[in-house]
């Protein structure tokens, strides 16, 4: 690719206007070129508030067929993760796609296939794993300090995506989002936690809830509990009930002490060692909340260093499809109250 890397927008919601578009601003490398939005009024917006010069449109596919354009970030409501992010990669253009990838394996396989058919990059958005608290304990649980991991704690939760987006009526309606809290949150932390541990959670039990919300056929609490690859237990659980502040954080119990994430406020990343006995209190970036307008992940660096070579995709479509996985087998777990196994 010769130039910057010509960038456009599919769904010109909340995550694009507080976390994409900005963070796409601050890459040298990139330079936005197109909007598209059904609403076509949001994709306008979107022009006169970060780049007067893109094209707008009110379909991808009149997008698409115009031409000119590298890269798609997409990020509409669920159930069209998966064609739009498959006619994009038709058109030649890399994609970032949001969580969840997709609503169903077979769709994630036929994202990643028409990615490798059309020798593109498809990434998704899973961008947990660039929070600089998160960042770092990867960094500790790959330096093999903590030991084996025995129990793992991961949990997100907050008052409910109607706090978060002004237009987001479609996340409580299953014909557009397809979960609700399970996905929306959950796999969040599925991802999260397989990425920390570097070990695939292979069972899982669950139990899925409408606890508080009204006017939904979409869960909104969630609990589970896992076995992963090595042997170790844990719970993941996500809640859009949860009031005051948000909920958000994933214990790791090692054989050589437990790493807390963003467990204790004001304290981004605790490390408590066994052997030596020592505490490591970590001083990063506050974890900002689902609600705070800059979110400083770079996730735009993030995709077009991918896209560029300079750095490894923080998220393959492969590794999404793994997360998704674990929320699909949540939900079966929680349906006929077995417990399943995941396959590899
Ligand atoms: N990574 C994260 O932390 C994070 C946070 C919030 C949302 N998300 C994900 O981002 C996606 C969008 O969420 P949001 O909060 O921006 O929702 P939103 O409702 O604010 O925005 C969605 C936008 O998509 C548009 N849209 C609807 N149908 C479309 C279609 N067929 N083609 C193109 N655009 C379409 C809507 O008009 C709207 O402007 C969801 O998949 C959600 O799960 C991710």
């Amino acid at each position: 690719m010769a130039g910057k890397i010509k960038v456009a927008y599919v769904g010109c919601g909340a995550i694009a206007e507080r976390l994409h578009i900005p963070d796409m601003l601050a890459c040298a490398d990139a330079e936005i070129v197109a909007f598209s939005d059904p609403m076509k009024a949001k994709a306008e917006q979107m022009r006169a508030q970060f780049a007067e010069n893109a094209r707008v449109y009110d379909s991808h596919k009149t997008m698409l067929k115009a031409g000119g354009i590298d890269a798609v970030v997409v990020s509409t409501p669920n159930i069209y993760h998966g064609p739009v992010a498959i006619d994009c990669a038709n058109a030649k253009c890399h994609v970032l796609v949001e969580k969840p990838m997709a609503t169903s394996i077979a769709e994630a396989k036929k994202m990643i296939e028409a990615a490798k058919k059309n020798k593109v990059q498809l990434m998704v958005n899973q961008c947990q794993r660039l929070f600089p608290a998160h960042k770092k304990a990867k960094e500790i649980m790959d330096s093999g300090i903590m030991g084996r991991v025995l129990h793992v704690t991961a949990m997100f939760g907050h008052e409910g995506p109607e706090h978060w987006s002004p237009s987001g009526k479609w996340f409580f309606q299953k014909k557009n989002a397809r979960f609700g809290a399970m996905a929306d949150l959950g796999v969040h932390k599925a991802d999260l936690i397989r990425y920390l541990t570097g070990e695939e959670i292979v069972e899982i039990n669950a139990f899925y809830e409408t606890v508080e919300k009204k006017k939904t056929d979409v869960e909104d609490n969630f609990v589970s509990s896992l076995k992963f690859s090595n042997g170790a237990v844990g719970t993941l659980a996500a809640s859009w009930t949860v009031k005051g502040a948000e909920a958000n954080y994933t214990v790791l119990h090692c054989s050589n002490g437990t790493l807390q994430v963003c467990m204790q406020p004001g304290k981004p990343l605790v490390a408590y060692l066994h052997n030596p006995s020592c505490t490591i209190e970590f001083e990063l970036p506050k974890t900002p909340s689902n609600y705070e307008g800059s979110w400083g992940l770079d996730v735009g660096n993030a995709f077009i260093g991918a896209l560029l070579g300079r750095a490894k995709p923080y998220c393959s479509g492969e590794e999404g499809m793994r997360s998704l996985a674990v929320i699909l087998a949540a939900e079966e777990a929680a349906k006929t109250g077995r417990t399943i196994k995941i396959k590899a």
